[in-house]
């Protein structure tokens, strides 16, 4: 029987991924959820007529659910047994400050990712608190800035399978430019590369002064090209992009790879943030087996381990203690303390729900300051 995937979250990345799951025939039932019945059921009649358009078949389930209500989450796993769960679902998007004007936006911005955390912690933590709860045992997938929620949740035992994007969506940029540069078909050319979600804007071209630590392979034919093509000029090599959300198909297509290695017999090298609740992203090599890191020529799991926790700070995170607690970088709690008057340099886990409430209230008042209503 082919698998059940539960997509929880159908806003801007889950209705894109949902378009995508639509189309792959290695899937079987798709159950999609969401806090909105009425946007949820319209995301899933788009999907299946343009999938049907397009001549596939695909089956697509509805179901409301609110993370918030853990008998019920635990009562749709129990029902649906999806073999993998995906989830999108976060307090508040990742793009609301580019709305500002721009002097505003830089200012927010300049904070870092990571003093937005407790938004897209809270409802993970909910979630795979569930998961537990209800013993499920499959695969769990996450979108919300894994490479940091999901090491906080590896420090209360809660860590996803792995989270999907971000470094992800590095390699296939650096694999095309490899390939033209050295004029071989892009199947010969394989990348290997640890980084954090703090690199990624500055691949996609937004300036930055000091570039977080990275470390980049680039193979022909199993032979290391790195230094032969140039692999950190290619890395931050122009390469435009549409700003703002177009970048879910981007996010979508490296989810849907992820997806189709852990349905496969075969094992598949691919890159994922945060494998088993570690920091940042590593490649790892996954099937329908598991997943476990891939190893790499020269480097050691420990010093990939330390390039991803020095990579923290450029998301605006000092560190984060062995109780969970994230410990922001002074600059950064700074910038919203004096912008938003949240005042925040420390997150335990079980205040996050509270915080993410008051950060999202102080950043709605600011934004209505500047003639922008959230
Ligand atoms: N890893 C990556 O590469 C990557 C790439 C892009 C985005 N992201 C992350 O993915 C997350 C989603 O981004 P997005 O742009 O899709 O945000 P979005 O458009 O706001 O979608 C979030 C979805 O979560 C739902 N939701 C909110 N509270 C819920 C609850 N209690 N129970 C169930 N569902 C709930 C929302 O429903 P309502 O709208 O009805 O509240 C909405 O459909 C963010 O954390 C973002 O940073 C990650």
């Amino acid at each position: 029987m082919k698998p059940t995937i539960m997509l929880i979250g159908a806003g801007g990345l889950g209705s894109v991924i949902l378009e995508f799951l639509a189309r792959e025939d290695c899937v079987g039932q798709i159950v999609a959820c969401d806090l909105s019945e009425e946007r949820g059921i319209a995301h899933c009649n788009l999907a299946r007529v343009s999938a049907v358009a397009q001549g596939y078949i695909p089956s697509i389930g509805f179901i409301p659910l609110d993370i918030d209500n853990k008998t019920a989450v635990m009562e749709t796993v129990r029902n649906e047994k999806p073999d993998i769960i995906l989830s999108t679902a976060s307090m508040q998007t990742w793009w609301l400050p580019d709305l500002l004007p721009p002097e505003q936006a830089a200012l927010i911005k300049s904070a870092g990712f990571g003093m937005w955390l407790p938004v897209h912690l809270t409802l993970t933590m909910k979630l795979m608190q569930a998961l537990y709860d209800a013993s499920y045992k499959g695969i769990t997938l996450t979108a919300p800035f894994p490479d940091v929620v999901n090491c906080v949740l590896d420090r209360l035992h809660l860590a996803p399978t792995c989270g999907v994007g971000n470094l992800a969506e590095i390699v296939p940029k650096m694999r095309l430019l490899a390939a033209e540069r050295l004029h071989e078909p892009l199947e010969e050319v394989r990348v290997l590369l640890v980084a954090h979600h703090a690199l990624e804007s500055a691949v996609y071209g937004e300036p930055t002064d000091e570039v977080p630590p990275h470390y980049l392979r680039i193979e022909h034919k199993g032979v290391d090209v790195t230094e032969a093509v140039g692999g950190d000029e290619l890395l931050f090599a122009p390469y435009a992009i549409p700003p703002g959300t177009a970048i879910h198909f981007l996010t979508a297509g490296c989810t849907i790879r992820l997806i189709r290695a852990f349905l496969s017999d075969d094992e598949v090298l691919i890159h994922t943030p945060a494998p088993e609740g570690l920091p940042g992203g590593y490649p790892v090599i996954v099937s329908n087996r598991g997943l476990r890191l891939a190893s790499i020529k020269g480097l050691t799991l420990e010093e990939a381990i330390a390039i991803n926790e020095r990579s923290h700070r450029f998301d605006g995170i000092e560190r984060i203690e062995d109780d969970g607690t994230v410990v922001f970088c002074p600059e950064a709690s700074e910038v919203l303390k004096t912008a938003l008057g949240y005042d925040c340099e420390r997150l335990s886990p079980k205040d996050s729900e509270e915080r993410a409430k008051e950060l999202i209230t102080r950043f709605k008042e600011y934004a209505k300051r500047y003639g922008v209503i959230l």
